[in-house]
């Protein structure tokens, strides 16, 4: 069934990026682009399933679509699982996982079909020859996605493994650092040009930087990987997926650029400069400790972007002042600059004291937040109409 040319393709994403990662399937060259919630669909061949684990920024989970029925109880959900051969997609030797997602009221919770699927497919290696697979739920060989939506089941393949928003630059870090997707995703809505600075003087572990780096380099966010989950299926083309790394690889670029990190804590520094390394852009980023205040801002125009810390650990007035401050710092030493804040605080976005001009909601794990971009004009607004009518 995997060697069929056209497969129809989901891809996960964050709620926000949808319409982003749409453009991107597109231009990889996915057909019938279809947007839904949190995630996008289209048609393409094997190449470009292992072309989107390979080169999306903006992709969690890269799914196949096996097939869809309807159900009306678990055991009609257990005999169409049953009857597909899948012989096709695993060997016995090697291991499964089922993980449903339930919108549906046939069923009390989503264990209940995950246990039906993950019953059917052993069973039916076991009428086959005798022997049944083993389930691993950490890192198995076959993933198999159950979506149940009201009587309408469906049942995808993921071929990405785990997340690809973990790309595989990052050492392990306390404090959750952003997604890898969501800051390439916010670099893209900032509209930044490789050809401008771009500055984040509160990096944390340095993802922002390093995201904008292989962006412009054209370093494919899969070239850090170690295994895609398809390279596991039986009908694994390894010459395909080389040609396609190689093709992709010959593409990365050595354009100078001017990508700044600053931090304030030294040990969180020493970690972006682990991860600068690890991405190899060490030659793109350039890193510096201090408090913000005293970073010197690079000349020409260009963008800011930061990801302030929310306040879990901050008094209310200490956020206050931070995000304040934030905005004095804009206003004072970063006119004729975009700058965008990514932050999950309301009262921080409001004690920056500035006004946005754009306002987009974004989902960090379970908090909402917005990325709020603001136009520091060089001068009052008034000169700058002026000036272009001019
Ligand atoms: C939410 S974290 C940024 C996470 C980052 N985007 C990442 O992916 O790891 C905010 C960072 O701002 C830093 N910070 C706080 N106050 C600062 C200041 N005054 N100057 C510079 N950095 C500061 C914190 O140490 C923290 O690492």
């Amino acid at each position: 069934m995997l060697l069929k040319t056209d497969l129809r393709i989901v891809v996960s994403t964050y709620a926000g990026l949808e319409e982003l990662l749409a453009q991107e399937l597109r231009q990889l060259g996915g057909r019938d682009v279809e947007i839904h919630t949190r995630a996008v669909s289209c048609v393409g061949d094997k190449g470009f399933m292992y072309k989107v684990n390979f080169c999306s920024r903006l992709a969690l989970r890269v799914m196949v679509s096996l097939t869809s029925f309807s159900i009306k109880d678990g055991d009609d959900l257990y005999r169409e699982v049953a009857a597909i051969d899948w012989t096709e997609f695993m060997k016995v030797s090697q291991t499964f996982a089922v993980r449903c997602t339930l919108n549906s009221e046939l069923f009390d919770t989503n264990l209940y079909p995950a246990l039906k699927v993950k019953d059917a497919i052993a069973d039916s290696f076991r009428s086959n020859g005798g022997k049944r697979p083993d389930v691993e739920k950490e890192n198995p060989d076959l993933e198999v996605m159950v979506f149940i939506n009201r009587d309408r089941c469906t049942l995808l393949l993921n071929s990405s493994g785990e997340s690809l928003h973990r790309r595989g630059y990052r050492a392990e870090v306390d404090k959750a650092p952003l997604s890898e997707v969501l800051a390439a995703g916010i670099i893209m809505m900032s509209g930044w040009e490789p050809h401008k600075p771009l500055i984040d003087f509160m990096c944390g572990s340095g993802t922002i930087p390093i995201e904008a780096a292989l962006m412009a380099a054209n370093i494919p966010p899969g070239a850090f990987r170690k295994q895609f989950a398809f390279e596991k299926w039986p009908d694994f083309d390894e010459a395909l997926y080389k040609t396609i790394r190689e093709k992709q690889i010959e593409r990365i670029n050595d354009n100078p650029v001017r990508i700044y990190g600053n931090e304030i804590n030294r040990f969180v520094l020493e970690k972006a400069e682990e991860n600068v390394k690890n991405a190899g852009v060490e030659d793109m980023v350039q890193l510096s400790l201090g408090d913000f205040n005293d970073f010197e801002r690079p000349s020409g125009n260009g963008v800011v972007i930061i990801n302030p810390p929310y306040g879990e650990k901050l008094q209310p007035e200490d956020l206050d002042a931070l995000y304040k401050s934030i905005g004095d710092r804009f206003k004072k030493n970063y006119a004729g600059y975009k700058a965008w804040i990514f932050t999950g605080s309301p009262e921080g976005a409001k004690a920056i004291g500035l006004r946005s001009n754009r306002k987009i909601k974004l989902f960090n794990g379970p908090i909402e937040c917005r990325l709020l971009g603001y136009e520091l004009f060089e001068g009052s607004k008034k000169d700058m109409y002026k000036d272009n009518n001019e």
